[in-house]
């Protein structure tokens, strides 16, 4: 077995897409483990899922510290828990160009849209309220904007008539949770390249 890369996940909230790559990486399908998650909320649900799965977890709380001063305190845990690839999984801070600069290529996100439609916050509510037929989610590149670096992977799902925000929601968090190891997977064990802002696997 070669060697596994060491993923650094970074929550705010429940955590299902930590527990989805952590799920896939123990079945072996992502050659990588979860060297250490970190939350800015102390109280973060998907800090206990961590926990549950013997993932090293940290908190790292940003109040009453600049931007600067908290993305040195995640950088630094990033680097001691020696970690490649940074995953962001309902991360809700935005990263900055600097922290970005710091680990080239090597930040995930995953967005429950279809990018460029729909970026930002209350995703699937966006796009029920906007009334597109088909939405889904997005794995991509972080770069320093918002929900705007090249696409690595997307999954479709349609909008029913009868959807609420809710139930749209949950049909593309199933997709998310295949998504987001699926990408990881192809990243790790293919060769890729950027085009422009293609994301191109040779
Ligand atoms: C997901 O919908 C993800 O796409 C978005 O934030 C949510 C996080 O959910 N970025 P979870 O904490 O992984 O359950």
């Amino acid at each position: 077995m070669g060697e596994l890369t060491r993923l650094a996940v970074l929550l705010s909230g429940r955590g299902s897409n930590l527990v989805a790559l952590a799920e896939a990486c123990a079945r072996g399908e992502v050659p990588a483990e979860i060297a250490l998650a970190i939350s800015n909320h102390p109280a973060a649900p998907g800090l206990e899922r961590a926990r549950e799965r013997g993932i090293p977890v940290t908190a790292i709380a940003a109040k009453g510290l600049t931007r600067e001063e908290h993305e040195a305190g995640v950088a630094a845990a990033i680097v001691a828990a020696g970690a490649e690839w940074v995953c962001l999984a309902g991360y809700m801070r935005l990263l900055s160009p600097a922290f970005v600069a710091r680990f080239p290529q090597r930040i995930v996100n995953i967005h429950p849209a279809l990018l460029p439609s729909f970026p930002g916050l209350e995703a699937q509510r966006q796009a029920w309220a906007y009334g597109v037929k088909l939405s889904g989610c997005t794995v991509h590149l972080v770069d320093a904007g918002c929900d705007s670096g090249p696409v690595v992977l997307q999954r479709t799902v349609p909008v029913l008539d009868d959807d609420t925000p809710e139930t749209l929601a949950a049909r593309i968090l199933e997709q998310e949770h295949i998504a987001y190891p699926a990408a990881l997977r192809m990243l790790l064990t293919r060769a890729w390249r950027l085009d422009g802002r293609r994301v191109v696997f040779d």
